[in-house]
């Protein structure tokens, strides 16, 4: 079965490496059986307990897209040695009203790139203990906390490296089995 993934990238900087890693991952999808598609998180407004009673319409469509997704796959780089406020912003819009986490049941796989040798580790271990609170099943193992040296993903997502293209196909297919899984009857 193809899956129908959204990814969100968790850097809005034009010259973001984890957006060169999301573009790899587009790339090679298909291979994994999956059809990778963005649920943008750039446009949202900061999330406000204001918003529950009349949701903004970029949050209401993001709420949405999130829960048509067989699975959503989080792209992000570390700050500060931990999540990115950009995607933390995105995680608590989708979290609320309370009663309508748009994350309930929806599986989820996280990875990151970071320019240093620490890949991003601390930035996905905090991103999988808020995606336990938003009862979103994460994909455990492989993990991929990759270090991204300068041309070895370009700009629109060419891998220049076989075995890492290799090791990259090889955590989709994991996350595919993971979303095969965590299959939800609903849609
Ligand atoms: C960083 N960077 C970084 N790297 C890391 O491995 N651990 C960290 O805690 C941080 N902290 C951090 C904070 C801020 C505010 C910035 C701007 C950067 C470096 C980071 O890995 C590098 O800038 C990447 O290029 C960020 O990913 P994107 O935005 O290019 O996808």
């Amino acid at each position: 079965t193809t899956y129908n993934i959204g990814f969100l990238v968790g850097s809005v900087s034009s010259t973001s490496i984890n957006r060169r890693l999301a573009n790899a991952l587009v790339k090679l999808a298909p291979q994994a059986n999956l059809n990778l598609t963005e649920i943008p998180i750039a446009n949202l407004p900061f999330y406000s307990a204001d918003h529950d009673a009349e949701i903004p319409e970029a949050a209401a469509e993001f709420k949405r897209a999130v829960e048509a997704a067989d699975g959503v796959i989080i792209v992000t780089p570390e700050y500060n040695r931990s999540v990115p406020g950009v995607l933390k912003n995105a995680l608590d819009t989708a979290s609320r009203p309370w009663g309508q986490n748009s994350f309930t049941g929806v599986p989820s796989a996280v990875l990151g790139a970071s320019i240093g040798q620490i890949g991003t580790a601390l930035a996905q271990a905090h991103l999988r203990s808020i995606l336990a609170f938003l009862d979103s099943p994460d994909l455990q193992q492989p993990e991929v906390y990759l270090q991204l040296s300068e041309g070895l993903i370009t700009e629109d997502g060419e891998i220049t490296n076989d075995s890492t293209a290799e090791f990259l196909l090889g955590w989709l297919r994991a996350a595919h089995a993971h979303f095969e899984l965590h299959a939800r009857s609903n849609g």
